[in-house]
């Protein structure tokens, strides 16, 4: 599975790090990127519940 945020979406809230600090992070630039990729098995939950968590929809999640 693999995650990742569009920047042009995103509004760095800062929820996704709360949620799943082992796939999001907050970058220089305010906004958040998925810096674990494929992402661990043991992490997916909580990355589906980040992507979910997101005001504005900025997380996409592909599961191939
Ligand atoms: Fe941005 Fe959504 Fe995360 S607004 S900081 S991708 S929860």
């Amino acid at each position: 599975m693999y995650a990742e945020v569009d920047k042009d979406t995103c509004i760095g809230c800062g929820a996704c790090p709360d949620i799943c600090p082992e796939v999001f992070k907050m970058e220089d630039d305010g906004l958040a990127a998925a810096y674990k990729n494929p992402v661990p098995s043991e992490f997916e939950d909580s990355a589906k519940e980040a992507a979910d968590g997101c005001p504005v929809d900025a997380i996409h999640i592909d599961t191939d």
